[in-house]
């Protein structure tokens, strides 16, 4: 009886070590700001956050300051996660009054601010009086550190764009990884201008904490084509006894 205590006493004590040690699983954001892909991500039930940025918003025609702010209100509510809201300023003091008003709009969102001069004096100022921060548009480990030091809670490298310039996107999020343990820094690494499911998988292997990537790069992890012709089998197996359906629909049925 005794030693059953012990030994659960034990296992208890190794269940929350284990809980304090390991690290926490890598976030999915979808970046975008079209409401039908945020619910549609958000219905595979992995959704953690979203990101947007003015580009992201111009696509989807939403224009005007009522309106920009009544569509980040709604993404806000749509999703428990954190939600990026970008400052169009480049100047401190109108980041910060653009920032102080983002995100007053919903407690989940973080303010993002672009690696400029004025940006970094920002993240600072945010950080002091506890609103969370997105550092954008970061390219080199020099800027991660920068934006780590002022206190940003995610920083943002754009691994597509570094690849587009015959650079690889995934050292530099190694990069940031490796330095930010050295030395300790708490800021999360946002994998940012994720073009595919590759980029998804080498971010996490990198070290990233999060990523955020436009829903047809979630799907495409879903495919591969030995779970189509493995499922089409399985289901033409069963239907070979029970009768129903034909070969042709079952395959169209098993495609992912
Ligand atoms: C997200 O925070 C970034 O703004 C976004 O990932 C940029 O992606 P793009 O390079 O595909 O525009």
């Amino acid at each position: 009886m005794t030693r059953r205590l012990i030994k659960s006493g034990f296992s208890r004590c190794f269940k929350v070590l284990d809980f304090l040690i390991k690290p926490s699983n890598m976030k999915f954001f979808i970046d975008t700001a079209n409401l039908r892909d945020i619910e549609e991500a958000k219905e595979l039930g992995i959704l953690d956050g979203v990101t947007t940025n003015p580009s992201l918003m111009a696509k989807e025609g939403v224009c005007g300051i009522a309106n920009i702010e009544r569509h980040y209100r709604i993404i806000a509510e749509m999703v428990e996660g954190d939600i990026s809201a970008e400052v169009i300023s480049t100047d401190f003091k109108g980041m910060v009054e653009e920032g102080k008003r983002l995100a007053d709009l919903a407690p989940n969102i973080v303010v993002k601010v672009p690696m400029i001069k004025d940006g970094v004096k920002a993240l600072s100022y945010f950080a002091n009086i506890g609103i969370r921060t997105n550092c954008t548009l970061v390219f080199s480990s020099a800027q991660a550190i920068l934006a780590a030091k002022a206190g940003a809670t995610y920083v943002s490298p754009f691994i597509g764009r570094i690849d587009d310039t015959n650079w690889d996107g995934m050292d530099l999020i190694a990069e940031m990884s490796a330095i930010y343990n050295i030395q300790g820094f708490e800021s999360q690494i946002l994998a940012a201008s994720i073009r595919s499911s590759k980029h998804i998988v080498d971010a996490a292997l990198a070290g990233a904490n999060v990523v955020t990537c436009p829903l047809n790069a979630i799907y495409g992890m879903l495919n591969h084509p030995l779970t189509n012709i493995g499922l089409a089998k399985f289901l033409e197996d069963y239907h070979k006894l029970n009768g129903l359906a034909t070969a042709s629909s079952i395959i169209g049925t098993a495609q992912v």
